[in-house]
């Protein structure tokens, strides 16, 4: 029989609340692995990724007192804030390593970290990028780990932790590499391929939208970690001088709507200077217009992927769009313009499994060139349009930003079905498939931010309150 959206979450949260999802340092939880799926190659997923880690410590600060189940069946009792205070700690510590190795002293945050162990004695060991594969650098990592250092603030209702002077030096490190100069001129940020939650190729290479919402969300929350005293003036000014300038490019050169489709259309090319209406250039004839045009309907609009010289990517990618809404880079008039175009295309975005990574997928001759023939992101599948559940809470939270109680209504029936299927999947990575109806080929199963994701959904929808830790006003 199915279960009910509370039977759900007493499944989900029995389940996350065993102890093989933990990672254990000197004794201490100080992280959860990516998954438990034994029948796989663990490769790296027993390692915890940081922007794994965001759902679950999110989580963690909302529940405070955990009940852990260890394999023989006893149970221990763990405060979930303070796995999250651990976490900052040991990857601060990890970032500190990593620092005096480096000739500049900068250096982003790792992907993920491993427990190693050698002669009875412990040892972290980060990978940033040197292990990865493919050496994607994780160039979200340091930004999450800023948002989660503000969550963790909120919820404990106080910032002692940040203040700590280790912490805001390694908040003026993490921003001074954001801030340093590089061959680009734009307020966005110059980043690979690969730098995110997509970490492989993907043609995202440039100034990719997730990254961009991310930094805005990550001087944000800086600004209020970042006290004004003589130590902080410098990266405040710079924060500060930042903030609007990215804020309203991002507000006005990424925004699509029917009506800047129109724009866009009859563009006229090849303009100099300073006034120029068609500033990156863009050769209308590259716009995919057969599939956006029917796409994009009245009142709706999104964030395109990324945008450079002679490129506008239309592809809509959904955490870049997301966090934008729920750190208030949208104005608000954009933020209902997203959220109606998620109720439009809600059968494509979000299908039997929410929800899609992005859409459409890469097909052909695209494919083969700007994945490198990947047959992990062939169309439909994983990062190239397929469903990840733990965007669920993203979406939960945008809908609640903004006031959609309709679209809450009709999230929850979904999650209902949804959260039946990944209860009898057991918690899968992600889905392929047009409408999301394939468990993913290779998915692990048992994968932490799946379970969190969900879960992290459904008390934000029953307790608004908790959409502070994440939210900033418009
Ligand atoms: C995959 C995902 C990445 C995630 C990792 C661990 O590589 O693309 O976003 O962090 O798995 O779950």
């Amino acid at each position: 029989m199915e279960k009910t959206w509370e039977e759900l979450k007493a499944a989900a949260w029995q389940e996350l609340s065993q102890d093989k999802y933990l990672v254990y340092y000197d004794e201490q939880p100080i992280g959860t692995v990516a998954a438990c799926d034994r029948e796989k190659a663990a490769l790296n997923y027993d390692q915890c990724f940081i922007r794994d880690f965001i759902p679950v410590g999110l989580l963690f600060l909302i529940k405070g007192n955990l009940t852990i189940t260890r394999p023989q069946g006893e149970e221990n009792k763990v405060d979930g804030q303070e796995i999250v205070r651990n976490f900052l700690k040991e990857t601060l510590r990890l970032h500190q390593q990593a620092r005096s190795k480096t000739f500049t002293g900068l250096i982003l945050m790792p992907a993920s970290f491993k427990v190693q162990s050698e002669n009875g004695h412990q040892h972290l060991e980060g990978d940033f990028g040197d292990r990865a594969i493919a050496r994607v650098t994780p160039v979200d990592s340091s930004l999450w780990w800023i948002i989660l250092l503000r969550a963790y603030g909120k919820a404990t209702g106080s910032n002692i932790l940040a203040y700590q002077e280790d912490f805001q030096e390694c908040i003026r490190l993490i921003l001074e590499l954001c801030f340093s100069d590089r061959f680009d001129r734009e307020p966005t940020l110059l980043v690979p391929d690969g730098a995110c939650m997509i970490d492989r190729r993907m043609g995202l290479y440039g100034h990719f939208l997730e990254i961009q919402a991310l930094f805005f969300t990550a001087l944000r929350a800086s600004l209020e970690l970042l006290p004004d005293n003589q130590a902080n003036q410098k990266i405040r000014k710079a924060v500060l001088d930042r903030l609007p300038a990215l804020q309203d490019y991002i507000r006005h050169d990424y925004w699509l709507d029917m009506r800047r489709l129109n724009d866009v259309y009859r563009f006229k090319v090849e303009q100099y200077g300073t006034e120029a209406l068609n500033k990156f250039n863009i050769y209308s004839d590259s716009i995919p217009y057969d599939w956006l045009t029917e796409w994009l309907k009245e009142g709706g609009g999104y964030f395109a992927g990324n945008i450079g010289p002679s490129q506008l990517d239309c592809r809509f990618f959904t955490l870049g769009n997301l966090v934008a809404v729920v750190s208030g880079l949208t104005t608000p008039e954009q933020s209902q313009k997203m959220m109606k175009l998620i109720d439009q295309q809600w059968k494509t975005l979000i299908g039997q499994m929410p929800m899609k990574i992005c859409y459409p997928p890469l097909k052909g001759r695209d494919w083969e060139l700007l994945t490198g023939h990947d047959p992990k992101n062939k169309q439909w599948s994983y990062h190239n349009s397929g469903n990840w559940p733990v965007l669920t809470w993203l979406l939960a939270a945008a809908a609640l930003k903004t006031g959609r109680q309709d679209l809450l209504e009709r999230l929850e029936l979904d999650m209902v079905k949804a959260g039946n299927i990944l209860l009898a999947e057991s918690w899968p990575e992600y889905y392929d498939g047009e409408f999301g109806r394939l468990t993913g080929r290779e998915a692990r199963k048992f994968q932490t931010w799946t379970i969190a994701g969900f879960l992290l959904a459904q008390e934000l929808m029953d307790n608004l309150s908790c959409l502070e830790l994440v939210s900033f006003d418009d």
